[in-house]
């Protein structure tokens, strides 16, 4: 018998875990790359968040991965990271991590990338960013 090397997940909590489900997956079987965006999304709002309390839209993302393919009731931990603060934008590293269903415990890095956010004042422009204290 093989046995596949497992990387330990990041040690810091994940911004969020998601639960796949038979809805999420494409012709092919595998869970849809939109899912696994949609996700990635969310969890850089999250971090943006609590790095500073604003109204925030996605602009750009950037170096989005898919490295292994997600399947149907894996569940995905996505850890966020803050990588910068510019005057009106955040940048976050997004890693996610799917926790096989049918793999004994393994843990596997499938995708990543970096979502570029824009905090928004009340009439919907571009407004600084003042960190949280
Ligand atoms: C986000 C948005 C308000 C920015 O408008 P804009 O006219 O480009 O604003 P600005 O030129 O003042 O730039 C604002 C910030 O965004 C950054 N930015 C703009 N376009 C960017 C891009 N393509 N990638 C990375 N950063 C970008 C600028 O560098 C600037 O950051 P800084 O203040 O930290 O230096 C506008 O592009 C928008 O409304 N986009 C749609 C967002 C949306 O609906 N997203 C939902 C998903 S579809």
């Amino acid at each position: 018998m093989t046995m596949e090397k497992i990387p330990e997940p990041p040690s810091d909590a994940p911004a969020i875990r998601v639960m796949t489900m038979p809805r999420d997956t494409n012709a092919e079987g595998t869970i849809f790359g939109g899912v696994i965006l949609s996700a990635l999304d969310q969890a850089g709002y999250i971090e943006a968040k609590r790095q500073a309390d604003h109204k925030y839209v996605t602009v750009q993302m950037d170096g989005v991965v898919f490295k292994k393919p997600v399947y149907m009731g894996d569940v995905l931990a996505l850890y966020a990271e803050t990588t910068r603060i510019g005057r009106t934008s955040i940048h976050i590293k997004v890693r996610v991590m799917a926790e096989r269903r049918a793999g004994h415990g393994a843990v596997v890095p499938v995708t990543e990338g970096e979502v570029v956010y824009v905090a928004l004042d009340a009439d919907g422009r571009p407004t600084e960013i003042v960190p949280s204290a």
